[in-house]
């Protein structure tokens, strides 16, 4: 069976140790010594001045636009996953999609402005796949508007943007850390800003406002992740470089037999360091990936239809949009071939030969 992912795990003995120590602590949960260190080496590793390690990608999401006191409408892609979309809504603010580039995937920047109202607060816009999104032309929207910028970096741990990571821009950067996350901690997530008086506040909103333990300053929420999740993502850090080197292997056996097809492929944002995280293809028609996906499913291969639906016509709790035409062509025709790990030439290589021979005897 070959699944579209499977979670990287370290060496149990390596977990085991860590665990020995949360036992001996009897300290679970509730900002502890391991989310501490965790933090503290996540900082480092990707230059960043200040993060908060929370429960998962979606509560950041959510912490992000509480933490602007966000009301009214938010411009967003409707290329995404469903928590991009859902957070809006949960905080009680109105998505207006806005379609996306062909080539990136990305929120196109030149749609922005139309779909500006005078109810706009901010621009919540995903780097698809790890892929930066055109961050200048996005910041000057926003600034010439008074909006502010969330990006959802769920995919983008090891992408780097100017030579920095790519969470270092935007208001406010997500991140999950789920296991079929390129770096993950089972379940976790982070935000990350550069000012410090909005990390102090979304503190608060991930420890139910606390402040101390009788006092209260601000309305919160339980977005705290415990010792044996810190735990997996200490593990997993020592090992991210090796594994962000062997996604690009991967990523370069897959493209030496699939760039000469009739497929087309995600523009990569110049001046990126991208960390291959995902192998997305698009085919030429949605008949032709519906065969494809059949004859790799009689192979026991499940690849990803990621993102179907799109997220515009997809939910049930949203009234008609407007159409957003790319966004509707791509997302029936693109599909995330399997990656990860331990995935092996001959896997990858008999994945291939189906597609191949789905595009050349159709
Ligand atoms: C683009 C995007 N945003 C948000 C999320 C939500 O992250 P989590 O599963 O950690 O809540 C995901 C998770 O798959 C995602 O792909």
């Amino acid at each position: 069976m070959i699944y579209v992912t499977k979670p990287f795990l370290p060496p149990i003995a390596e977990y085991q140790k860590y665990v020995d120590g949360i036992f001996r602590r009897q300290w679970l949960t509730n900002n502890g010594p391991l989310v501490n260190e965790f933090e503290l080496k996540l900082k480092e590793y990707l230059g960043l001045p200040h993060l908060l390690y929370l429960n998962n990608g979606t509560t950041a999401l959510q912490i992000a636009i509480k933490a602007f006191g966000l009301s009214g409408e938010i411009i967003t892609t409707p290329f995404s996953y469903v928590a991009t979309t859902s957070s809006i809504v949960w905080e009680g603010c109105e998505p207006v999609f806005v379609d996306i580039d062909e080539g990136s995937l990305n929120i196109d920047p030149k749609k922005i402005e139309t779909a500006i109202s005078e109810r706009t607060t901010a621009i919540l816009a995903t780097h698809v796949y790890g892929n930066p999104c055109d961050i200048e032309s996005i910041q000057n929207i926003a600034s010439k508007y008074n909006l502010k910028v969330i990006y959802d970096a769920a995919h983008c741990f090891g992408t780097k943007y100017k030579g920095k990571s790519v969470y270092a821009y935007g208001d406010i950067s997500t991140a999950s850390f789920h296991a079929t996350k390129i770096f993950h901690t089972i379940e976790g997530g982070a935000v990350m800003t550069s000012d410090p008086n909005l990390l102090r506040k979304m503190a608060y909103l991930r420890n139910f406002g606390h402040e101390g333990t009788e006092a209260f300053a601000d309305l919160g929420i339980n977005g705290k992740n415990s010792e044996m999740h810190a735990a997996m993502g200490l593990c997993n850090l020592k090992y991210i470089d090796r594994i962000l080197a062997q996604r690009k292997n991967q990523h370069q056996i897959y493209d030496q037999w699939l760039r000469k097809s009739a497929l087309k492929f995600q523009s990569i944002a110049p001046n990126s360091d991208y960390n291959y995280s995902y192998y997305p293809i698009i085919f030429p028609t949605e008949e032709l990936l519906l065969k494809a996906v059949k004859s790799l499913n009689t192979q026991l291969i499940y690849p990803r239809r990621y993102f179907f639906p799109a997220l515009h016509k997809g939910l049930p709790y949203l009234k008609e949009v407007p159409a957003c035409k790319v966004t509707e062509s791509v997302s029936t025709r693109v599909l995330c071939l399997p990656l990860y790990d331990d995935l092996s030439i001959e896997e990858q290589e008999m994945v291939v030969r189906i597609i191949l021979r789905t595009l050349n005897f159709n």
